[in-house]
């Protein structure tokens, strides 16, 4: 390794993709890519993957599961970064894929996912979406509430089809430290059945008397972006005491492990997270159930970084210093929805030492439009590039058209090369479904 790359802040960081660098140019290069070449190639803002990156947080689950048992599987969360080229990366490295909706599903299809390893979940799927299942043969269902046991349920006796392999979506009762809007496991949530009100057991003794369904499994996920384990080891004794008598092949406690989005983040390693479900279920599992994992953003949060050109540089004396970028609250809702922190840097001067204290604002006609506020950057300059990591999760797929803004492209990096996997939306999409 060169002396470059050990004091290179970036390589050293733990917000980049593992591989990024401060290149020979001062600027910063991702999967071998240069981002400011990008940025001329492929326009901003824009979405850019490490390749390897993706690949080596999907073996690190894989590699910590195998030295412990082989009774396991790993599914990508594919809600994180639903993009068809992504879904392949998964399906290539061995994954499972947990879909939450028709569209999802039939991107997973699309990208060749075998049906048997798709899982199909969400709290409120359509009689279209359950047909489409049945229809491709999805591996899984987890089954949601009472309405979609009777929905389902009938569908397949209209196909004459039994025994479709179910799980059920539990709430445990269980609430780690998250923010409010993606704690999913505690009793009074809209997901599943709970343990405490008794519908759980009610959801059971309703499945095990219907002959189109077969009742394989238990599924539970608190929550997102969490740094503590001990809820999981919580979650698991929680459900092994409900699972008495059950004869449960497959247990699912969900993904949720939280990755950094500032550089002083410390969230678990993947090893730790895997080591404390799999202790868990250890001590709580007599015989053990198949343990599955569900993560999505750490497999592809610190894997992607946003690009954007700076604007506008608007500074009030004595005030603040806005720096506006040709993005926002269309590509990265999560600032605004969760009151999420990123930090920024300048591509093209990534050596310079940040010396300014201002205030990222998207290009949206709503004053909320601010990705970052108070974040330390070079003295910035308008058409600097610049780039938030840790934006690989859940930024692309809660990206939209406010203001008419056409969704950025999606470009996938490794070895030095770029592949351009979608493309940027042009005014004329915008158009397409007007009738
Ligand atoms: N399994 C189920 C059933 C889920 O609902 C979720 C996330 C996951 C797995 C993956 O969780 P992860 O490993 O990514 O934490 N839009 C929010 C996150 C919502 C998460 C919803 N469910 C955000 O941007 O933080």
């Amino acid at each position: 390794m060169s002396v470059r790359a050990e004091t290179d802040p970036i390589a050293a960081s733990s917000v980049y993709p593992s591989g990024s660098r401060c290149n020979h140019r001062g600027h910063l290069e991702i999967g071998g890519c240069d981002v400011v070449e990008l940025a001329a190639e492929f326009g901003t803002p824009a979405y850019i993957y490490a390749e390897a990156d993706l690949r080596v947080r999907a073996d690190a689950y894989l590699a910590a599961f195998s030295s412990r048992t082989d009774n396991f599987e790993v599914l990508f969360a594919s809600k994180a970064a639903p993009i068809r080229a992504i879904y392949e990366i998964a399906r290539e490295q061995g994954l499972s894929v947990d879909v939450a909706s028709g569209g999802e599903l039939h991107t997973a299809l699309a990208a060749g996912f075998d049906p048997e390893r798709i899982y199909l979940h969400g709290n409120n799927k359509t009689e279209a979406e359950l047909r489409y299942a049945f229809e491709v043969g999805v591996g899984h269902l987890i089954l949601d509430s009472f309405d979609e046991i009777e929905r389902a349920s009938a569908l397949l006796r209209a196909v004459g089809k039994q025994g479709q392999r179910v799980m059920l979506r539990l709430t445990p009762g269980i609430k780690p430290s998250t923010h409010s809007y993606i704690q999913t496991g505690q009793l009074d949530s809209k997901f599943g059945f709970g343990l405490a009100d008794g519908l759980a057991a009610r959801a059971v003794g309703t499945v095990q008397a219907d002959p189109t369904l077969d009742l394989v499994g238990l599924h539970a996920h608190i929550g997102s972006q969490i740094f503590e384990l001990e809820p999981y080891a919580k979650a698991i004794e929680v459900l092994a005491e409900f699972a008495v008598g059950l004869d449960i092949e497959l247990l699912n406690i969900g993904g949720g492990l939280g990755i950094a989005y500032l550089e002083d983040d410390r969230p678990p390693a993947i090893e730790a997270y895997v080591e404390v479900k799999y202790e868990a279920l250890k001590r709580n599992f007599d015989p053990l159930p198949r343990l599955l994992v569900e993560p999505g953003r750490s497999l592809v949060g610190n894997a992607g970084v946003t690009i954007y050109s700076v604007g506008t540089v608007k500074r009030i004396p004595g005030l603040r210093t806005y720096v506006a970028v040709d993005g926002g609250m269309s590509d990265n809702l999560r600032p605004m929805l969760y009151g999420a922190r990123y930090s920024a840097a300048l591509a093209n001067r990534i050596g310079e030492p940040a010396n300014s204290t201002v205030t990222i604002a998207g290009m949206h006609c709503e004053s909320g439009d601010v990705l970052i506020r108070d974040t330390e950057l070079p003295d910035p300059r308008v058409g600097d590039i610049l780039v938030t990591p840790a934006t690989g999760a859940y930024g692309y797929s809660m990206a939209n058209n406010y203001n008419g803004i056409p969704r950025p492209p999606v470009v996938l990096c490794r070895d030095g090369g770029a592949r351009l996997v979608v493309r940027r939306e042009t005014f004329d999409d915008l158009l397409r479904r007007d009738v």
